[in-house]
Order: structure tokens, then sequence, then C-alpha cells
């Protein structure tokens, strides 16, 4: 199957949501990224299911909720209204994750588990069965702009195998890769098990129709 793409809204001019969201859609994104963050989870502070809101007001393609925050369980019924895609929680964060991942498919959302750079793809063995999306971070979380870690490769190489164990079993489960992510490496990501590309700076650095084209070219 393609590659589907999601920008990561947060690496546009953020005073302007709404160009930027038509942008994504003029561009035939099939997700739109959403960082949320809570300034307690990671440093940085974005935004919340208010501004979420107004930009899903803008445009028709699907919501990619990526919460970075302390308390997921709290936050992420306040998505729930909005219809996202996805919703996707990181298991640092939290100590029930199959409770919310329960939760959030109950609402007909796709339950995404959302792993740090630093965190043993291990962790996920049990609990990946609850999980439609396993988000694995390629940088750490908090900014856009960072450099890709490399060491991502051999995480990915293990990520593939659970989605090969989890296909096998007649379960499905995407693989979404976030961070440094540019036409240098999306062929070699996607070759790798990827199926869904979060991007924020290298699409909106640059013409994004064009950009999108580049990372779909990546078989
Ligand atoms: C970082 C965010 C990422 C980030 C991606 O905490 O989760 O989605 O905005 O931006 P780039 O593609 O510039 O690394
Ligand atoms: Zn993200």
């Amino acid at each position: 199957m393609a590659v589907k793409i999601s920008p990561s809204i947060l690496a546009a001019p953020l005073a302007h949501l709404a160009q930027a969201a038509r942008d994504i859609e003029a561009a035939e994104c099939e997700l739109i990224h959403i960082d949320v963050m809570d300034g307690h989870f990671v440093p940085a502070l974005t935004f919340g299911d208010q501004i979420t809101a107004a930009i899903a007001a803008e445009t028709k393609v699907p919501l990619d909720v990526h919460l970075m925050v302390a308390r997921p369980e709290i936050e992420a019924p306040k998505y729930y209204a909005l219809k996202p895609q996805i919703i996707t929680f990181h298991y640092e964060a939290t100590t029930a994750p199959i409770r919310l991942a329960e939760q959030i498919r109950a609402q007909g959302i796709r339950a995404g588990i959302a792993l740090n750079p630093r965190t043993p793809v291990a962790a996920l063995a049990d609990i990946v069965p609850a999980f439609d999306v396993v988000l694995f971070m390629s940088i750490e979380p908090g900014f856009y702009g960072q450099k890709f870690i490399e060491s991502s490769w051999s995480r990915l190489a293990e990520l593939n195998k659970l989605k090969n164990r989890e296909h096998a079993a007649g379960r499905k489960l995407e693989l979404e890769i976030d961070g440094g992510v540019s036409d240098q490496n999306a062929a070699a990501l996607v070759q790798g098990g990827v199926d869904i590309l979060v991007s924020g700076s290298y699409l909106f650095k640059g013409d994004m129709k064009e950009r999108v084209r580049k990372l779909k070219e990546a078989k």
C-alpha cells in the first residue's frame, strides 16, 4: 500500500493555521498531524483541543492527534467529539495503556501508542494487539526541525518484526515515524515497513505539493 503523509502543522506559520490546513488538503495528504504538548511531559506548550477544533473546521483531511501530555487519560477524551482518525498517546505517560486504547477504539477512533527514542521496542510486545498504530519518535519529542536519530533504523527493523507478527495473527498494525523525515530518508523508511510518514519542517520549508509528491514517490 502507498505510504500516507501526515504533515506536522506545528511547523507551519502558527498565526496562519487555516492556510496551512488548506495547503495540506491541496497537497492531497491523507492526514494532518496535530502535536499536542502540555509543558509537562515535554517542556514546550503548543495547542489543545480548542485550536484543534478550529483547524478541523477548515479542512476535510482527517486528524492524526499526537498527545505529548502527562495525563493522556484526562486529555484524550477532549478529542473524541472531533472524530479524529487516530489518537496517539505516549507509552511513557501512562500506567494503563490498554484501558485508554480500548476507550479510544470504542469511539470508532484508531488508537496509537508512541515511543520515545530511548524506550525499548520490547516494551510493546504484550500490549501492541490493543493498538492500530505505533508511532515511533526518531527525534526527542518537543520540537520540530531536529536531526533524525540514526539508531531509529534498528528500531524500525524490530518494529517491523512486531508488525509482521501482528499481521500473521490477523491483526492490522501500522507503523508511523515522526521526526526528521525528508526526501533523504523516506524511501528507506518505507522499504523498512513504515506506513505513515510525519513530516514538519521538510514540508513547510518548501513547496508543499512538490515535497509531498517526492515523499510519496518513495517506494
Ligand atoms: C515533535 C513532534 C513532531 C515534529 C516533526 O515533538 O512530535 O511531529 O513536529 O517535525 P520535523 O519533521 O521537522 O522533525
Ligand atoms: Zn508528532
